[in-house]
């Protein structure tokens, strides 16, 4: 799969061919320095950006090929997304960012709200559910945007670099919900991080550099990680 932004002289192709498998009832972590193309290749695998060529095949639908409306339905539906700015609506609490996926699906407000203040206690945030984005630590907001994406159990989460605002604590917290989201064998989790503290939890670690996928290391116990990933400092 390949992906390009501008045309012209100033065109920058940033997906030089992309081939990755993503396993149900994984965790996989994509790794690789900044601006190698980490957020565009988790955009275009969300539905929330077009590739340029190739093939994206999300629980057997290809997406390439599905209408805007379809598409738009199966994201919502299947995909969780925490974004690395987080993109909370600054306007709604806690309780209410954490309800809009399941009120997107249609459901009532009650419902949804019990839901979403379940998912906030999981994540630590019990005490601020009526408080808005700008009222919380960056690392608050993120575990909000963390119960947003969980809500509505979808099968696929993905995350970019989703302890990197968190304490060592709610860094493990984190990592444990997904670990059971992705236990699933329906579902899968897909994970941008500098953190190698978290790479314990993963069951494959893809390596990216300058557009492309250049190693992907089945994480066991038993076997030492690659060279190139000893070398990943703390986030
Ligand atoms: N909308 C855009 N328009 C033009 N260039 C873009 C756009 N989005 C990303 N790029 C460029 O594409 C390259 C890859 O960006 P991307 O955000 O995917 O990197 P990344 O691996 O997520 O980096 P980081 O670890 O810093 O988040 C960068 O050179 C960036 O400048
Ligand atoms: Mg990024």
């Amino acid at each position: 799969m390949t992906r390009s932004f501008g045309d012209g002289d100033s065109k920058l192709l940033v997906l030089k061919g992309i081939d990755l498998d993503v396993r149900c009832g994984d965790i996989t972590m994509l790794v690789g320095p900044s601006g190698c193309g980490k957020t565009t290749l988790i955009s275009i695998i969300a539905g929330t950006l077009a590739a340029d060529a190739g093939e994206l095949v999300v629980f057997d639908n290809d997406l390439r090929k599905m209408r805007k409306s379809a598409l738009t339905r199966f994201r919502a539906q299947n995909i969780g997304f925490i974004f690395q700015q987080f993109h909370l609506i600054p306007t709604l609490t806690c309780i209410e960012n954490a309800s809009v996926p399941l009120l997107i699906q249609g459901g009532s407000t009650r419902q949804a709200e019990k839901k979403a203040r379940a998912m906030l206690e999981r994540v630590g945030l019990g005490d601020h559910m009526k408080k808005r984005p700008a009222q919380l630590s960056g690392g608050q907001q993120q575990r909000v945007a963390i119960a947003r994406a969980l809500v509505h159990e979808p099968r696929l989460v993905i995350c970019d670099e989703p302890t990197a605002a968190l304490d060592a604590k709610n860094g493990r917290v984190v990592m444990e919900l997904f670990e059971h989201v992705a236990k699933s064998p329906e579902r899968a989790v897909i994970i941008v991080t500098h953190d190698n503290r978290i790479f314990q939890h993963a069951n494959r670690i893809a390596s990216m550099d300058d557009g492309a996928v250049f190693d992907v290391h089945d994480v066991d116990g038993s076997k030492p990680l690659p060279e190139h990933l000893t070398h990943i400092a703390h986030a």
